[in-house]
């Protein structure tokens, strides 16, 4: 293969950007110039969204709009709801997120406008409307009731509300937060390139995010998270870990919820959700996921030097706050619509088709022969 070909556009500066900074050497990344851990500990979900689509941080009264904003904007259509009761109950909810917020550009009037004030607007509803949808097919696949918005209610508590019919503790709220605030913003990763590409040809909010949701479902991307649930369960107890990372390292296998393109010594949202998990596990009474956890990342490291990157923590977090685990990666995309709206968003601003080219590898000047001789 030429040199001059890089797969997987391995280390290209595509494009710049003013939505977030991931900086491997000193194991930070930024979202708008704000430390994330500093995020995490000092602001909620919904400060850290404002922040992403609208560039600061609000003050109290742009918060206090953006709040009702969301909270106006929560309800889904009689006509969604009606679509996501039939969604065949097997479906992958990942499927399930994807075609949604599709439905949502049909239903949508302001679906071809990509004006930055139609596409804030509608940034706003597709993040308001998405959770409301996720946890209907959340109830409906088990043939229960589907649990409307409530008024009140914050992000993570309306969340947990409409999936549960009820609010946990403060503590585990703040965790979900907490994974929300990570999980909502990583610069040019694979599916917020796919939202820029898809914007690129002047398409639509909605369009660009359901390609996203398309890229983000995939293992070596958001689909990690459910890996880790699924490695985790096969593992079943703290005895078997170390055999099993062991023997799965002689065999090559690739562990899901470890390693990463750019971070090479670790991921810089790995500690604080580590830190949160922990408590999950603690308030839980967990006996076995956290050791579970500490012995398969000791491995990994000792033997090859491979960091965990975030999903790992996230995946039994979620699992103890008591979310199926295919419901894992669906909760990544309410988070990171923030992030791909805001690219969007920039994207628009300064638009330039994404057209990159290829060597070409195949067969070389044939001469077209008739059926009869071929
Ligand atoms: N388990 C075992 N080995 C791993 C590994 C993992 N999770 N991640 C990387 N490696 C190894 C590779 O096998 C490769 O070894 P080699 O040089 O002997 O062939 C080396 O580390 C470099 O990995 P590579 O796949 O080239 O790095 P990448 O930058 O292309 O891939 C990921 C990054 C994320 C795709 C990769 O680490 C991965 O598949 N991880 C698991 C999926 C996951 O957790 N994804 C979520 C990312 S946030």
């Amino acid at each position: 293969m030429s040199e001059d070909i890089k797969k997987g556009l391995l280390g290209i500066v595509v494009d710049e950007t003013t939505v977030s900074q991931v900086m491997p050497d000193i194991n930070s990344l930024t979202y708008r110039g704000y430390a994330v851990q500093d995020l995490c500990e000092k602001c909620s979900f919904e400060e850290v969204a404002y922040l992403i689509l609208n560039k600061e941080l609000p003050n109290k009264s742009q918060f206090r709009k953006f709040k009702k904003d969301l909270e106006k904007n929560r309800n889904i259509t009689i006509n969604l709801r009606e679509i996501v009761k039939h969604m065949p109950k097997k479906a992958h909810p990942m499927d399930v997120a994807r075609t949604v917020v599709s439905v949502m550009g049909l239903e949508d009037k302001e679906t071809n406008n990509n004006s930055p004030s139609s596409n804030m607007r509608k940034a706003i509803r597709i993040f308001a409307k998405t959770p409301t949808a996720i946890a209907a097919f959340f109830r409906a696949r088990k043939g229960k009731n589907v649990i409307p918005p409530k008024k009140g209610l914050g992000f993570s508590e309306n969340f947990f509300y409409m999936c549960f019919g009820k609010v946990p503790s403060k503590e585990i709220i703040k965790a979900f937060d907490v994974s929300l605030i990570l999980y909502a913003e990583h610069s040019f990763n694979v599916s917020t390139f796919t939202a820029r590409t898809i914007t690129s040809s002047l398409s639509d909010i909605h369009s660009a995010i359901t390609g996203a949701i398309g890229s983000l479902k995939g293992p070596l991307h958001g689909g990690a998270n459910e890996e880790v649930m699924h490695m985790m369960n096969k593992i079943k107890k703290p005895e078997n870990a170390l055999k099993w990372i062991n023997k799965a390292l002689d065999n090559k296998d690739v562990v899901m919820g470890f390693g990463h393109r750019v971070y090479k010594k670790g991921d810089s949202r790995v500690p604080t959700m580590e830190k949160y998990f922990k408590k999950v596990s603690k308030i839980n009474k967990d006996k076995k996921f956290h050791k579970i956890y500490d012995l398969v990342k000791n491995v990994m490291i000792e033997r090859k030097n491979i960091h965990p990157n975030v999903d790992y923590p996230t995946g039994p977090t979620y699992h103890l706050m008591g979310f199926d685990t295919d419901f894992f990666t669906p909760i990544f995309v309410l988070s990171r619509i923030t992030g791909w709206s805001a690219h969007i968003m920039e994207q628009h601003a300064a638009n330039k088709l994404i057209r990159p080219l290829s060597k070409y590898s195949g067969e070389q000047h044939r001469k077209v022969m008739l059926l009869n001789q071929r």
